[in-house]
């Protein structure tokens, strides 16, 4: 199911702009078949920018910034109900569309704007921010004057004929966000193969740190080796950890890796192996193993929530066979 989030782009105490995301909201809840959610910047309390978000992509530097990655990356497309200060928009939502970068590409963006002028001017600007950010905005849009459609400039009392501009904008957004779906999931597809490789770095290099954002903090892991099934992430981490005691020098390899991707759910294969040198300067070879991926898009990011790693065995003797290879 499409899923878009509705964007209350001001955080101002006494805002105009509550009211306007309630009726954007009311209005698209009727829908069935598409998801609409309220995203109120006053939940997302964004600091300073400190790193650039294409830097480290689906690596966040603090809480706050993880958290909004997690709310637009689970959207398809949005609504952006923006004020107008100051011929543009409100500093709140300008730093929230700097803070993130991959989640918001290929996807639909539509505009209701308020203010003395309507806030026409604000979405002008805003419409070049959103091509930066390869978000492809509709053009029919909701522009609502102060004066017209506010009583006494306050208490928010739209005419009719904005319902039936907010249906078209709202037609827009869901159509357009369902089309691109193909981007969006085509741009997946690198990003997990990009993630697969993170697990060849923190190997090689042994640190915990890369491979810590390689796995959802639930994983499940049905390893090689016992116990059954490691459980979390720290299971999981633990398990490479005591890989790290064995080998000196670690090495991976993983080939002939099949990816199948849908909306945030991926699925893949393959084969993988781990060689290295132990602590007694012994070069091994490793086994290779059939290993299975599932992947969920979390916080903007592909984790793995479960994998398993096995070899056949021989069924006269009950033994693992290890040394196939593919
Ligand atoms: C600092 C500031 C600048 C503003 N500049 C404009 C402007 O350039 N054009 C306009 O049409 N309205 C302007 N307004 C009016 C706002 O659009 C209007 O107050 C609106 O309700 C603000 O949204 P909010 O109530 O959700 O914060 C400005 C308001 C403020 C507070």
């Amino acid at each position: 199911m499409i899923k878009i989030g509705i964007v209350l782009g001001s955080t101002r105490p006494g805002r105009r702009g509550e009211q306007v995301a309630r009726w954007v909201h009311e209005r698209a809840a009727d829908r069935a078949e598409v998801e609409f959610e309220l995203i109120d910047l006053l939940d997302h309390p964004l600091p300073p920018l400190a790193e650039p978000p294409m830097a480290n992509p689906g690596r966040f530097p603090d809480e706050h910034t993880e958290r909004w990655a997690e709310a637009v990356g689970a959207c398809d497309g949005f609504v952006f109900v923006t004020p107008e200060y100051n011929h543009s928009v409100s500093g709140a939502l300008k730093t929230a569309f700097d803070h993130l970068h991959a989640e918001w590409a290929g996807k639909a963006a539509g505009f209701v704007s308020y203010g003395s002028a309507g806030g026409a001017r604000a979405v002008e600007q805003l419409r070049l921010v959103c091509g930066a950010l390869q978000l492809a905005d509709v053009s029919p849009q909701v522009t609502l004057p102060l004066a017209t459609e506010f009583e006494n400039f306050t208490v928010f009392k739209p005419g009719e004929y904005q319902l039936a501009a907010l249906d078209t904008l709202l037609d827009h957004v869901v159509a357009w966000s369902t089309a691109l779906a193909p981007l969006r999931t085509g741009d997946a597809e690198a990003e997990i193969r990009a993630q697969m490789g993170l697990i060849i770095e923190g190997l090689r290099a042994k640190d915990l740190e890369v491979l810590k954002g390689i796995y959802a903090e639930d994983v499940v892991s049905f390893d090689v080796e016992p116990p059954l099934q490691h459980v979390g992430l720290d299971a999981k981490l633990a398990n490479w950890a005591k890989v790290f005691t064995f080998f000196e020098k670690v090495d991976y390899e993983l080939r002939d890796l099949t990816l199948t991707v849908r909306a945030d759910l991926a699925v893949g294969h393959g084969f993988g192996r781990v060689s290295g040198i132990l602590r007694d300067g012994t070069a091994v070879d490793g086994m290779w193993v059939r290993a299975t991926f599932c992947f969920r898009k979390l916080g903007g990011a592909w984790k793995i929530v479960h994998d398993q790693a096995s070899v056949p065995f021989d069924i006269a003797t009950g033994r693992g066979v290890t040394d196939l290879r593919p």
